[in-house]
């Protein structure tokens, strides 16, 4: 098994020459089949944590325990084993093997990675020789900007809720502040992202953020999502060329959703934060790209004991590129899907003689309503869609007792915002292109292939 190489592994050169050094010793010593050594926490495991769990799993992080020692590490052994193999851990649902897998943020582990815990595991979780292990790895604490690194430099604009206090074991509680943004011209936004409090990041179910703006009346009205903040979710960078509007004198209108019971103490004047990067004010992003949900039927009717399936269907009058897919709906979504059908070519003329075609993007079969991510793809391999493609987004609801999240298959479940209730839309930014814009990228994409 540690033959194998993965990408990941490779590139740091401490995993490569490890990995060249056993794949050497395999040849020399022993046939290959069967001959691995087996996987120890000092040598193969614990660099596997650092990169993948311990953001998360360190003292005063989010994740319920520590995974840096062996001696921390090794009581969760068999439920690690567990959690990987069904790739619910990391946190980072999307199905591997169709559709699109060039993700940024992607925090999934390869193969190779999975089949190493494993390995360990079986082989009774040994440490192995302590002197090869890693030194401690630097995990940057998530209370941190966790774009900070990515942009070069803290938020240029921090825009903070209205301190609330929360009562430890209490409700759920919404809160709804509204916050000037103090910008007076109009700028194109870098990044976005957003950050609990020490105190509140675990309690803080989800914080959405919109932007209001000023009409001719005077009064402020909505103008788009800022972003939609859940659990783990790391933020979002612009890709390049394309400007997220800031517009002059805008607002924040928050919804941040408090589940205050897991609180061990009262917590006093809580704030949540929008940091925002933002290009000089000289940057003419020609293209805009706005952050909108889009609907499945709303007349959800889910019966006990049911399976049932919902689509909605999107199209656009001008040529777009998808850049980042985020299903939402409760304990009952199970799957969800993203499907483009492209029209035939040379548009009516085409019809009867060719039937366009459809192609799966990106895949969800093992949804959960505690993460919610966006799946953010590549800028070479972003969806480019010409005017007329239509966006088939396809989700499935389980209410039987299979579905190990659900709370009571004998409910009958109509759409409603309760974490009870069923929810049916999906978060997706696009950028709005014109035809010139549209065949440049698909030329330079083709450029590539060759
Ligand atoms: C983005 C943050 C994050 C990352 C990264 C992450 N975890 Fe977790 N983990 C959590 C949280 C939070 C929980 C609590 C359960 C939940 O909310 O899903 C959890 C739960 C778990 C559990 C179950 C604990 C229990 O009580 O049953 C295991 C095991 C686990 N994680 C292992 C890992 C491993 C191994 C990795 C890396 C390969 C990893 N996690 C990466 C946040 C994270």
């Amino acid at each position: 098994m540690r033959c194998r190489i993965s990408p990941k592994e490779a590139s740091t050169p401490r995993g490569l020459g490890l990995g060249l050094a056993i794949a050497a010793l395999v040849l020399v010593t022993r046939p290959l089949e069967g001959a691995d050594p087996e996987p120890t926490f000092a040598r193969d495991v614990a660099p596997i944590l650092q990169q993948n769990c311990q953001v998360c799993h360190q003292p005063g992080s989010i994740g319920p325990m520590s995974l840096i020692t062996y001696e921390e590490v090794r009581p969760w052994a068999r439920v690690i084993r567990q959690q990987v193999i069904t790739r619910e851990m990391p946190p980072y649902h999307y199905d591997t093997g169709v559709g699109i897998q060039a993700l940024k943020h992607d925090r999934r582990l390869s193969q190779g990675e999975i089949e190493t815990i494993v390995a360990w595991v079986d082989a009774g979780a040994p440490l192995g020789d302590p002197a090869e292990l890693p030194p401690p790895a630097e995990v940057p604490s998530v209370h941190e900007w966790s774009l900070a690194g990515d942009m070069g430099r803290e938020p240029d604009v921090i825009i903070r809720t209205d301190p609330f206090d929360l009562q430890a074991g209490g409700q759920d509680t919404w809160w709804r502040p509204v916050t000037p943004v103090g910008i007076a011209e109009d700028r194109c936004i870098a990044a976005i992202a957003v950050r609990p409090s020490p105190g509140g990041r675990q309690v803080v179910h989800h914080a959405n953020s919109d932007i209001w703006i000023q009409n001719e009346e005077g009064e402020y009205e909505l103008f788009e999502r800022v972003s939609e903040y859940a659990l783990g979710k790391v933020g979002e960078i612009i890709p390049p060329g394309a400007c997220r509007r800031l517009p002059a004198n805008a607002q924040i209108r928050w919804d941040v959703h408090y589940f205050p019971g897991w609180l061990e103490e009262d917590l006093a004047g809580d704030q949540v934060e929008l940091g925002l990067w933002l290009h000089p004010a000289e940057y003419e992003g020609k293209f805009h790209q706005d952050l909108r949900a889009y609907s499945l039927p709303s007349d959800l009717d889910i019966a006990p004991n049911s399976i049932v399936m919902s689509q909605g269907f999107h199209s656009f009058d001008h040529p777009v590129r998808i850049d980042s897919w985020q299903p939402h709906g409760h304990l009952r979504l199970r799957g969800s899907s993203l499907e483009i059908y492209y029209p035939p070519e040379g548009g009516a003329e085409g019809v009867g003689v060719d039937a366009g075609r459809t192609e799966l993007v990106s895949m969800v079969s093992n949804w959960n309503a505690g993460w919610h991510t966006s799946h953010i793809y590549e800028d070479e391999v972003a969806p480019l869609l010409p005017a007329g493609a239509v966006m088939i987004l396809t989700h499935w609801y389980d209410n039987t007792a299979e579905n190990p999240m659900n709370p009571d298959p004998t409910q009958y479940v109509g759409w409603g915002s309760r974490t009870t209730d069923e929810m049916s839309h999906d978060w997706i930014a696009v950028t709005h292109l014109d035809d010139a814009e549209y065949q440049r990228l698909l030329a330079g994409r083709k450029a590539e292939d060759q």
